[in-house]
C-alpha cells in the first residue's frame, strides 16, 4: 500500500498552485494522492492569512486534526503557505499534533522533510525566503484544461492592510526560461489556457532583470497548442501602456483583466498606499477599453479602512457605477498585525461595514446581471472545461472569463466551440453550441 496524503487549501491561486507543487513533490517521495481525509497518511494544510476570516477557518481546521490525531496517533500532519511563514514555530507549540511547518518559498524542502517524517520525534520548521528566484519546473499531477504557472513570487507594494509582503516576501521574478519551458510541457500535454500568476504581474522582470511582462506574454503566445492567456494581479499603478497595448496585438491573450482599485475614495487610496489616485484608475480603464472595447474588468475592494467615512464610501459606490464592473471581490477590512493599518484605530464599527459590504454587494450584483443578460443572442467563443450542472450539461468558459452552461458531452473536454448565449444569469450564463 502506497502511502496518501491529503491536501486542504485556503487562500488564492498562488496557494491552489502551491498545493499542486506540494502534492508533485509528495508524489516523488512516495505519496499518492488520497481522495479523503479519513484515508491519508499525512495531512497538509496550505494556510492563508490575508484576513481573519481565512485565518479563523484555518485554526479551527487545526483544532478539529488535534483530535484527529488522539485517536489516530500515525496520521502525520503537516502546515505549510501564509500562516505558517507568519506564526512558525509558535503554531508547533500550540498545536502538539503538527508534524511540520514549511513557509510558502520553502516548498522545495518538502521531501526532505518527507524523507526525515517521523525520525527521532523532530517537528523540523522551515520558513522564511530564498534568494534564488528559480523554482524547478514541476507540472501538476492532474492535467487540466487551465493550468496556473507562476511568474513572480513576494511583493514590495506594502498597502498599509496587507499581510502579504510579509508572508510572500520579496518580489522576485522567476526566469523567463522556466516559464517559458513549463508552459511548452503543459501544452504538450493538454493543456490549453494559462493563467499566469503574481501578486503584482506588471513589475515582471525588474529583479532580477528578465524579459518585460508584454515581452514574457508575446512568447506566450507563440506557444503551439496554448489557445488563451490570462493573468493575475494587475496593480493599477504598474498597468503600462505596453500591457495595454498587448490586449490588442497578442491573439491568445484574452479580453480580461483583474484590476484591484480597493477604493473609490482619494482620501482612503493615499491612506492605503496604494499609490494612484481615482482619476488614475478611471484613466487606465478608459485606455484599456479603448485599446479592448470589450474587455471584461474585474477587481477588489475593500469596505471600512480606517478612517473610512460614508462620504468614502460613497466614492466607491460611485466608482463602481462608472465603469461597470464585470465582476467584483469585497471584503469587509480586518486588521492584520504587523501592517501600518493595524497601528491605526479600526473606527468603523462591525455592523457598519456589514452594510456596507451589502450595500457594494447589492449593487455590483445588479451591474452583473445586466452585464450577463447584455449577452443573450451572442455567440461566443467556449473553451470546454468539464461537466456543467444538470443532466447532460457541460460547462466552459468564455474568453471574459464567464462561465457558460450549455448542452453538450465529455468528448468536448479541451474544445473551442461556438456557443448562442440563450440565458444571462446571475452568476453564470445558459447557451446553445452552434455549427
Ligand atoms: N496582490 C493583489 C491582492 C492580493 S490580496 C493586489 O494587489 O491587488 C487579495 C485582496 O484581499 C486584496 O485585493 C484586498 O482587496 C483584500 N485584502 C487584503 N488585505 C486585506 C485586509 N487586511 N482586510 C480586508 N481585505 C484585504
Ligand atoms: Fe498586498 Fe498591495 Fe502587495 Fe497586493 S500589491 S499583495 S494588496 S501589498
Ligand atoms: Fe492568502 Fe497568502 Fe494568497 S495570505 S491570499 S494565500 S498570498
Amino acid at each position: 500500500m502506497p502511502r496518501r496524503v491529503y491536501i486542504k487549501t485556503f487562500g488564492c491561486q498562488m496557494n491552489e498552485r502551491d498545493s499542486e507543487r506540494m502534492l508533485a513533490l509528495a508524489a516523488s517521495s512516495g505519496y499518492a494522492p488520497a481522495r479523503v481525509p479519513e484515508e491519508a497518511d499525512l495531512i497538509l494544510i496550505n494556510t492563508c492569512t490575508v484576513r481573519r476570516k481565512p485565518e479563523h477557518k484555518v485554526y479551527s481546521l487545526l483544532g478539529r486534526l488535534e483530535h484527529l490525531k488522539r485517536t489516530r496517533p500515525e496520521l502525520k500532519i503537516g502546515v505549510a503557505g501564509c500562516l505558517a511563514q507568519q506564526e512558525g514555530p509558535a503554531l508547533l507549540e500550540r498545536f502538539p499534533g503538527i508534524d511540520f511547518v514549511l513557509g510558502p518559498d520553502k516548498i522545495r524542502y518538502l521531501p526532505r522533510i518527507l524523507g526525515e517524517l517521523g525520525e527521532n520525534g523532530k517537528r523540523p520548521c522551515i520558513v522564511g525566503f530564498e534568494e534564488d528566484p528559480s523554482q524547478g519546473v514541476l507540472l501538476p499531477l492532474q492535467t487540466k484544461v487551465r493550468a496556473y504557472v507562476n511568474v513572480m513570487q513576494g511583493c514590495d507594494n506594502y498597502c498599509a492592510y496587507c499581510i502579504v509582503p510579509y508572508v510572500r516576501g520579496p518580489e522576485k521574478s522567476r526566469p523567463s526560461g522556466e516559464i517559458l519551458e513549463e508552459v511548452r510541457l503543459l501544452a504538450e500535454r493538454g493543456v490549453k489556457e494559462v493563467m499566469l500568476l503574481g501578486q503584482n504581474v506588471n513589475a515582471y522582470g525588474k529583479r532580477p532583470p528578465d524579459l518585460t511582462f508584454p515581452q514574457l506574454l508575446a512568447k506566450i503566445n507563440e506557444i503551439p497548442g496554448i489557445e488563451r492567456i490570462r493573468f493575475v494581479t494587475s496593480h493599477p499603478r504598474d498597468l503600462s501602456d505596453e500591457l495595454i497595448e498587448a490586449f490588442g496585438k497578442l491573439e491568445k491573450l484574452c479580453e480580461q483583466i483583474h484590476l484591484p482599485f480597493q477604493s473609490g475614495s482619494d482620501r482612503i487610496l493615499e491612506r492605503m498606499g496604494r499609490g494612484y489616485s481615482r482619476k488614475d484608475y478611471l484613466e487606465k480603464v478608459r485606455k484599456l477599453r479603448d485599446a479592448v472595447p470589450r474587455i471584461a474588468i474585474t477587481a477588489d475592494a475593500i469596505v471600512g479602512f480606517p478612517g473610512e467615512k460614508e462620504e468614502d464610501f460613497e466614492d466607491t459606490l460611485r466608482l463602481i457605477e462608472e465603469v461597470e464592473f464585470d465582476g467584483l471581490f469585497s471584503f469587509k477590512y480586518s486588521p492584520r498585525k504587523g501592517t501600518r493599518a493595524s497601528r491605526w484605530v479600526d473606527d468603523v464599527p462591525p455592523e457598519e461595514k456589514q452594510r456596507r459590504l451589502e450595500a457594494l454587494q447589492a449593487l455590483q450584483r445588479s451591474i452583473t446581471l445586466k452585464k450577463n443578460r447584455d449577452l443573450e443572442g451572442e455567440v461566443m467563443e467556449v473553451l470546454v472545461e468539464g461537466k456543467g450542472k444538470g443532466e447532460g450539461q457541460m460547462m466552459g468558459r468564455t474568453r471574459c472569463f464567464r462561465v457558460v452552461n450549455f448542452p453538450g458531452e465529455e468528448s468536448m473536454v479541451g474544445k473551442l466551440l461556438r456557443v448562442r448565449i440563450t440565458e444571462g444569469l446571475q452568476n453564470s450564463l445558459r447557451g446553445e453550441p452552434v455549427a
